[in-house]
């Protein structure tokens, strides 16, 4: 008997169990924590922030599925067991669905959408007038699996778009930059950016008071990523100066953000709670059922997270 162990707080554990339950090979049982019925059965964990020390208990677990793009919450369990991969999401409902998102609040800012907001809400009739779209440019930090698709979609509807990696990349139509120092070339040129980073070691806090000030007046900032990438602080005071004329905020430092956070009732914040992208059993059980295959064929399994470089 081989099971595969399903834990999330967050998500539909039913629609997941449905969806796993049609797509995996018709052997594994498919078992929603906390039954596990025996242990010893459970070679594979789909989980979201696992419970410290859950996975440990597993003696013949193989694979541990990251139900998300990014594995950083795995790693937050300090008795993990170190020698098991993880595998992340990748997956086209999910890259569209942020590409989605990301085109959203760029169009929102370039045409003063949040401005307009206000505008109605004090009955204030008036016009403004947006940059060229040919002429704006907005850079993508990341253009991974989902930054790229950003950055297809940005360019498809116009724009001047740059790409941010940690080693060179080329993209049709992406003027691309690489590097701590690819990175300080492209600000000075971005109207706006958007984060699609992983949050690993050398991306934490990369938003700050440096990399702020290097963005022209009056950009805008959005973050799909996560919420370490950025150093609020630096932000807000970017914000209070009019440097950043306003940010799109998906994920947060700390979620669900604290009700006394000043980004709730900030007049230059957009706020959703890590919504971005969902990760849609529909879709996502197919990957992790065609993964399982791979991996029992002895074939390469697609999305194993690299430890070393944290992502
Ligand atoms: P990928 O691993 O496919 O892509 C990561 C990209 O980031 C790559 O282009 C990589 O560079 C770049 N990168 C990593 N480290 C650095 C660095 N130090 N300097 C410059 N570039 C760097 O990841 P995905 O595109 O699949 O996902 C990205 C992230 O999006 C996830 O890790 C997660 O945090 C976030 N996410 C958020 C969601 C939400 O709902 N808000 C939903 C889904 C994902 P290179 O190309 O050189 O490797
Ligand atoms: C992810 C997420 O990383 O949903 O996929 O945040």
């Amino acid at each position: 008997m081989s099971a595969l162990l399903y834990y999330s707080e967050q998500d539909p554990a039913e629609l997941w169990s449905e969806e796993l339950q049609k797509a995996l090979p018709k052997d594994i049982d498919v078992r929603l924590y906390p039954e596990l019925g025996n242990a010893e059965d459970i070679e594979f964990a789909l989980c979201w922030q696992p419970k410290p020390g859950m996975l440990a208990g597993l003696p013949n677990l193989k694979l541990i599925f990251s139900m998300a793009a990014g594995f950083d919450h795995v790693l937050q369990d300090p008795q993990r067991p170190p020698n098991v991969p993880i595998v992340r999401i990748i997956d086209n409902t999910l890259s569209t669905m942020m590409s989605e998102f990301a085109a959203y609040a760029v169009l929102g800012f370039h045409r003063y959408m949040p401005e307009f907001h206000t505008d109605q809400r004090n009955k204030v009739w008036g016009r403004r007038w947006p940059r060229y779209t040919a002429e704006t440019h907005i850079g993508v930090l990341g253009i991974g699996a989902i930054g790229a698709d950003v950055a297809r979609k940005l360019l498809a509807l116009g724009f001047q778009v740059h790409g941010w990696s940690r080693t060179k990349k080329s993209l049709d139509g992406v003027t691309c930059h690489t590097g701590k120092s690819g990175l300080l070339e492209m600000l000075p040129q971005c109207h706006q950016i958007v984060s699609v980073l992983p949050l690993t070691a050398e991306t934490k806090g990369i938003i700050n008071k440096r990399t702020l000030a290097a963005l022209p007046q009056g950009a805008y900032i959005t973050n799909i990523g996560r919420g370490g990438h950025v150093v609020d602080e630096d932000l807000l005071v970017a914000l209070k100066s009019g440097h950043i004329a306003g940010a799109f905020l998906d994920v947060f430092n700390e979620e669900a953000l604290p009700t006394d956070h000043p980004y709730w009732d900030h007049p230059n914040v957009i706020m959703t709670p890590h919504i971005a992208g969902e990760i849609v059993p529909r879709s996502c059980a197919h990957s992790i059922a065609a993964n399982i295959k791979r991996y029992r064929r002895g074939e390469q399994v697609y999305g194993i997270a690299d430890l070393d470089r944290g992502y």
